[in-house]
């Protein structure tokens, strides 16, 4: 295994988006979404092209992670700029391998270089925790929903950049997909069986 990472190029796009059907299939619902939001993110103005990387094995892509632009609104209808990450995929032969570590850490340096303030994300904490994040709620930002939970984390870029920030965060509209456009999408990608799997159970 030689892992290198690059930019994204667009004649890597299906590739990336089949890899991404392949990592997330039947991990959090029968089938998956994330393909259908990556394919539709790319279209948005929200997305961060300088932060879409790939992971590679040789010449095969084997992991990606993505970034689009998200906003916390405060009561005063102040709109801050934040980074919303992910979906993040490495393929499952090459998970818990590191790769995923290699994206996050690589992503993180050039979205602080970039000069962004921070990054939101909806996963699981025992994974996020080793990048830095905490809860959102230590930083006074709640879902659009008023909400907070531990999936929904926070990463300061640099220290303090969320002290002047707080209130309810907006995720960009690409990650809103219906069943029917998943089912439509799906046509383009070779058949695959659903299947309802225990961790289905817990989510992120
Ligand atoms: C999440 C993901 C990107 C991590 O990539 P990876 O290359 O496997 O991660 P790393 O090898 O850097 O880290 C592996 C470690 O993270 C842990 N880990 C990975 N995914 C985890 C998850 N969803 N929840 C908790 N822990 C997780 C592994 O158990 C392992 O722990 P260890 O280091 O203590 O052994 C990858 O597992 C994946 O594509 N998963 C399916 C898609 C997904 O759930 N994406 C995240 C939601 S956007």
């Amino acid at each position: 295994m030689n892992i290198s990472i690059r930019p994204e190029a667009e004649s890597d796009f299906r590739i990336v988006e089949n890899m991404t059907r392949e990592a997330f299939w039947d991990l959090y619902k029968p089938g998956c979404v994330e393909h259908l939001v990556l394919h539709n993110m790319r279209g948005s103005p929200d997305f961060v092209k300088e932060l879409d990387y790939v992971a590679c094995d040789g010449d095969e892509i084997v992991g990606n992670i993505v970034y689009t632009k998200a906003k916390v609104i405060n009561d005063e209808n102040e709109e801050f700029e934040v980074l919303c990450m992910g979906p993040i995929g490495v393929l499952p032969s090459y998970q818990k391998k590191g790769i995923g570590s290699l994206l996050m850490n690589h992503s993180i340096e050039k979205a602080r270089k970039l000069g962004y303030k921070a990054v939101f994300i909806f996963g699981n904490p025992e994974y996020y925790s080793r990048f830095g994040f905490t809860n959102a709620r230590e930083y006074k930002v709640q879902t659009s929903t008023g909400e907070n939970f531990d999936a929904f984390m926070a990463l300061e870029l640099y220290k303090g950049s969320l002290s002047e920030i707080s209130g309810k965060f907006f995720a960009s509209d690409s990650f809103e997909v219906t069943e029917e456009e998943v089912e439509e999408f799906e046509k383009e990608f070779p058949y695959k069986e659903k299947h309802v799997t225990d961790t289905q159970l817990f989510g992120e």
